[in-house]
C-alpha cells in the first residue's frame, strides 16, 4: 500500500503565510505514496520558501507566473486543472480565500483554481483575528457552497504569538484529505461498514486485568482501507496503541461487555460487519472495587462466559448484511474455521494461524485463509492492509452474491 497514490496528480497550491513551510513535508510524503505533485506558488509565497525545494521533491516546475513562457508549451493553468485528480490549497491566505471565493483569477494560482474540475480542498491559516472576521468566514462559507472542501484550523500558539484559531493542521492531516479523494476506487460508497478490533480488558479489580494480545492492527488497516474506499465506516475498538484511522466514527470500549453493547447499537444499519476484535471468552464472576491484596496461598479467579457477539450477529443478521469473523488458532486451524462458520452463522470465517511465521498479533503482515461455506481461498503473507483490501473485495463478492 506504499504507492496508494500512483497514478493520481495532485496540485498544490501554496500562499504567502509562514506555514509554507510544512508544505515541504506534504509534498514529500505524496511523492512517497506515489503521485505526481504539481506545486503553485503565489508571489507572496515565495517570501516564506524557494520554489528549488518543490522542483527538488517533486521534479516538476514550480509554477508562479501564469506569463512564464520558459517550459514546454501549453496553458499550464488550464492542462494542470484539467489533469489534477484533486487540488490542496495550503496554506490558504486570507487574500487567496478571498479571491477565489469571489472568482478573482489574478495569478497562477487563483486561474487554476479557477480553471480546475477536480476536488479542490482549502487549508485556511492566518491570524486568529483574520481567520475571524466576519469577511473571511462569509469567504470560506462561499467555498463551501461551490463544492471546496474546507479543512478547519486548529488552535495553537500562532507565528504572530496570539493563541487561538488559525493554525494549519500538522502534515498528515493534510495528506489525510488528499487520500481520502483521490486513494483507491470508491466501490464502497454509500456502504455501511461496521469493524471490531483491538483487545478486550477484563477487569479483575481496579488495577488488574484480564486481556490478550491483539494489537489491533488488522482491524485497524479494514477500517482504513473501507475508509478510502469510500465507506461509511464506524470502528469499535478495545484496547489498542494503533492511530486511529481517520474519518471513522470511533467508538472506545474496554469490556467485552462493553463490544457487545456498542455493537448492539449500531449493527442494524451495517452492509458490512468484521468482528476483527480479539474478544475475551470469559471475564471474572465479581470485579472487586478495592485493590485485591496480596497473600500467601494461591488465588483463584472465578470466571463466567462473555456474551458471543460474532454468534449474536450472525443469528440476528439482517436482509443482504454481510457477516465476517475472524479465527486465530494454534491447531486444526481449517477445521475450527469451518465449524466456527457454521456454529456462527457468519458468512465468512478470516482464518489465520499462530504458529504460521509473520501471522497473527501485533505484526504489519499476516496469512489468511478466506473460509466460506462453499469456497476456501488460502491467501500468500502479505501487508495487513493487503490482506484488508483482498477480504474488501471478497466481501464485496458475497454481497453481490446475496443480493442476486
Ligand atoms: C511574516 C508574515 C506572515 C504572514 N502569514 C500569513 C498567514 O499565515 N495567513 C495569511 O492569510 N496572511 C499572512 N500574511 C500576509 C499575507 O502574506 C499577505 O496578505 C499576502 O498579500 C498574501 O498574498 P497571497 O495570497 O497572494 O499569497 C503574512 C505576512 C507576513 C509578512
Amino acid at each position: 500500500m506504499n504507492k496508494i497514490l500512483d497514478g493520481k496528480t495532485v496540485v498544490l497550491g501554496i500562499s504567502g503565510s509562514i506555514a509554507a513551510y510544512k508544505m515541504a513535508n506534504v509534498t514529500s510524503m505524496l511523492i512517497k505514496l506515489g503521485a505526481d505533485v504539481h506545486v503553485i506558488m503565489t508571489k507572496n509565497a515565495l517570501n516564506f520558501i524557494n520554489p528549488i525545494t518543490f522542483e527538488t521533491l517533486t521534479n516538476n516546475k514550480c509554477l508562479v507566473d501564469t506569463f512564464d513562457r520558459n517550459f514546454e508549451f501549453h496553458v499550464s493553468h488550464v492542462s494542470l486543472g484539467q489533469k489534477a485528480d484533486v487540488m490542496l490549497i495550503a496554506p490558504a491566505s486570507a487574500n487567496i480565500i478571498s479571491k477565489m471565493a469571489n472568482g478573482i483569477a489574478d495569478d497562477m494560482l487563483s486561474t487554476t483554481a479557477l480553471a480546475a474540475t477536480c476536488k479542490k480542498i482549502v487549508a485556511p491559516a492566518m491570524n486568529t483575528h483574520m481567520y475571524n472576521n466576519r469577511i473571511t468566514q462569509d469567504n470560506i462559507e462561499k467555498l463551501k457552497k461551490y463544492d471546496f472542501e474546507v479543512i478547519d484550523p486548529v488552535k495553537g500558539i500562532l507565528a504572530c504569538r496570539d493563541i487561538g484559531d488559525g493554525k494549519l493542521p500538522d502534515e498528515e492531516t493534510l495528506v489525510n484529505h488528499i487520500l481520502r479523494e483521490t486513494a483507491c476506487s470508491k466501490d464502497l460508497k454509500g456502504k455501511k461498514v461496521l469493524v471490531t478490533a483491538g483487545a478486550t480488558m477484563e477487569a479483575i479489580d481496579p488495577v488488574r486485568y484480564i486481556t490478550n494480545h491483539s494489537s489491533g492492527k488488522m482491524g485497524y488497516a479494514i477500517a482504513k482501507m473501507a475508509m478510502l474506499r469510500g465507506a461509511d465506516v464506524t470502528l469499535i475498538s478495545g484496547n489498542s496503541t494503533e492511530d486511529i484511522p481517520p474519518f471513522v466514527n470511533f467508538i472506545k470500549v474496554k469490556s467485552a461487555m462493553d463490544m457487545f453493547k456498542a455493537v448492539k447499537e449500531n449493527y442494524k444499519e451495517m452492509d458490512f460487519i468484521i468482528k476483527a476484535a480479539a474478544v475475551a471468552d470469559y471475564t471474572p464472576v465479581n470485579v472487586s472495587e478495592e485493590k485485591i491484596k496480596k497473600k500467601d496461598d494461591d488465588m483463584f479467579i472465578k470466571l463466567k462466559r462473555t456474551e458471543d457477539i460474532l454468534k449474536f450477529l450472525g443469528e440476528n443478521k439482517l436482509k443482504n448484511q454481510i457477516v465476517c469473523g475472524f479465527a486465530m488458532e494454534t491447531s486444526n486451524l481449517i477445521e475450527n474455521a469451518k465449524e466456527k462458520l457454521k456454529r456462527k452463522k457468519a458468512d465468512i470465517i478470516v482464518a489465520n494461524s499462530l504458529k504460521e511465521e509473520g501471522s497473527g498479533f501485533k505484526g504489519d503482515t499476516n496469512k489468511v485463509t478466506f473460509i466460506t461455506e462453499d469456497d476456501m481461498k488460502a491467501l500468500d503473507l502479505m501487508p495487513k492492509e493487503e490482506v484488508a483490501v483482498k477480504l474488501i473485495d471478497e466481501l464485496m463478492d458475497l454481497k453481490d452474491k446475496k443480493e442476486v
